[in-house]
């Protein structure tokens, strides 16, 4: 093993001592190219349902599609922290969430991340009593988009602020090692990090937070769909994969 693996305590610990660049990875070649860039943290997140399986949203992923991923991307053995998604309705109950935890972890995932606060302690207890480390997810919920009809900003009215507050301080009291904001108003999500002991990363959220973590397609600009807006600074890769392959066409016909 790599003498200088990261651990969920190490980013736990950078907390107030450094700005974590976290990122989604979803295979074996990206993973290592992010792992020989020094990204801290990387996540098998259950976006990988839009951005390379096609799905309108991630509530379609199944539990044996995030295990193909996360044994891809445990392959590259990544100094980085490597975390997993706990996919839709996967953990439903205590003892759901911990068997859905270890199918993860034996498929090679150093943490778990799951949606939501105070709905889901008992689940959030069990897994870290498991011995699992745990990454909290809050602000808007990918995995309740139906419900929700969309994807909205968390935050603007003092219940949402509170609600916020109080599932994020929960989560810290649980043992969570970090928690990941998304789409919290930037106002809320300075309170949540400057209140909480234990890192928080934005996504789209506001430069208070302690880190940030991106869907790397976005970064890269090889999502499918439209880059969100959250995505302020990425390339665009399509381009040029798109030349090389032509050009390689063209070659080809013109032998
Ligand atoms: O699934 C995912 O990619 C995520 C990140 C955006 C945090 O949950």
């Amino acid at each position: 093993m790599n003498p200088a693996k990261i651990t969920a305590a190490d980013i736990r610990g950078m907390k107030n001592r450094r700005p974590i660049a976290a990122l989604t990875a979803y295979d074996f070649p990206m993973t290592k190219l992010l792992d020989e860039a020094g990204i801290p943290l990387l996540l098998v997140g259950d976006s990988l349902g839009m951005v390379l399986l096609g799905y309108p949203d991630t509530t379609h992923v199944t539990l044996a599609e995030m295990e193909h991923h996360v044994r891809a991307a445990a392959r590259a053995k990544p100094r980085a922290l490597l975390a997993a998604d706990m996919p839709f309705q996967s953990y439903q109950s205590p003892a759901q969430a911990v068997a859905t935890a270890r199918r993860l972890v034996a498929a090679g995932a150093e943490a778990v991340k799951a949606e939501g606060g105070r709905a889901i302690l008992p689940q959030v207890q069990a897994i870290l009593a498991d011995g699992i480390p745990f990454i909290g997810h809050l602000g808007m919920l990918p995995q309740s988009v139906l419900e929700e009809k969309g994807y909205h900003v968390k935050g603007k009215t003092d219940a949402e602020r509170l609600n916020l507050l109080a599932d994020a301080e929960a989560l810290a009291q649980a043992g969570a090692f970090a928690v990941v904001l998304e789409l919290v108003t930037p106002s809320v999500a300075r309170e949540i990090t400057q209140k909480i002991p234990i890192p928080t990363l934005g996504v789209g959220t506001s430069p208070h937070c302690d880190g940030e973590i991106l869907v790397v397609t976005d970064l890269l600009g090889l999502s499918p769909g439209d880059i969100p807006r959250h995505v302020k600074k990425h390339s665009d890769f399509k381009q040029p994969m798109r030349a090389a392959v032509v050009e390689w066409k063209q070659g080809v016909e013109g032998r």
